[in-house]
């Protein structure tokens, strides 16, 4: 079962951060999982939610600053003091600190709440820029941008789900996807065996606990996002 770490090494580091994500390149886990938003000048920046409040010292919505007015916030001090002077990342910070590494990218389009017009290209754009294609993997909650992204490139991609969907695997390949990243009270349900049944790749979030993660693994779902990776491939048999 792959490992992904969820925001970077969200449980010890500020999620998102610089730190989070150096600390998920020394594992040797699958990957990391990235969310991005687009600013009000267009640059791709990683951060989870639509605004800053939550988890810098800033307030107001991404789409409304300047990727300036964003880098000038403090993204690590709200987890822990130790972190204070964190940034909120571009895209490209993070693929320099890949650079080197054989981690894939989970890159999350956080489309579902504003549409950030654009963004789809961006982000392919970038990743081929910096020779990251091959290593990347598209999700979203907006299938629609996950449509054109199976589309348009051979770059891999896969629909999130939230609530429960009966034929989930069906309804995947409609979008035009084999991969479903489902919540985990979605993965105990019977739409997570019959997608796997009818040949999905499925992953899983947010998956913390080792018992969840170990019911899983025999269940015979293909990856899980966790806040702690260090625990889980510390304590996994044979991840
Ligand atoms: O990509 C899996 C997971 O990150 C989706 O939910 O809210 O943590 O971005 P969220
Ligand atoms: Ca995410």
């Amino acid at each position: 079962m792959r490992i992904y770490a969820h925001r970077g090494c969200s449980g010890t580091y500020p999620e998102n951060t610089l730190a989070a994500f150096k600390a998920a390149a020394e594992l040797p886990i699958t990957g990391v999982e990235i969310d991005v938003h687009l600013t009000k000048d267009r640059e791709i920046v990683v951060i989870h939610d639509e605004k800053v409040n939550r988890t810098t010292d800033g307030k107001g919505y991404i789409k409304d600053m300047t990727l300036s007015e964003v880098r000038k916030l403090d993204a690590g001090s709200w987890f822990s003091e130790e972190f204070a002077g964190e940034k909120i990342p571009t895209l490209d910070e993070v693929f320099d600190v890949f650079e080197k590494t054989n981690h894939r990218l989970n890159i999350e389009l956080k489309t579902d709440v504003f549409p950030y017009e654009g963004l789809v290209d961006k982000v392919l754009e970038a990743a081929e820029k910096r020779g990251f294609l091959h290593r990347v993997l598209i999700s979203s909650f907006n299938h629609e941008d996950i449509q054109t992204v199976s589309r348009k490139k051979s770059v891999e991609s896969a629909i999130l789900t939230l609530d429960v969907y009966v034929d989930v695997y069906d309804y995947a390949r409609v979008v035009g996807t084999d991969r479903i990243h489902m919540s985990l009270p979605g993965a105990f349900r019977r739409m997570a065996t019959d997608a796997l049944r009818k040949g999905a790749i499925v992953y899983v979030y947010t998956v913390n606990k080792l018992e969840y993660a170990q019911q899983l693994q025999q269940i015979g779902i293909h990856g899980i996002f966790t806040d702690f990776p260090e625990k889980m491939l510390a304590e996994l048999d044979s991840p």
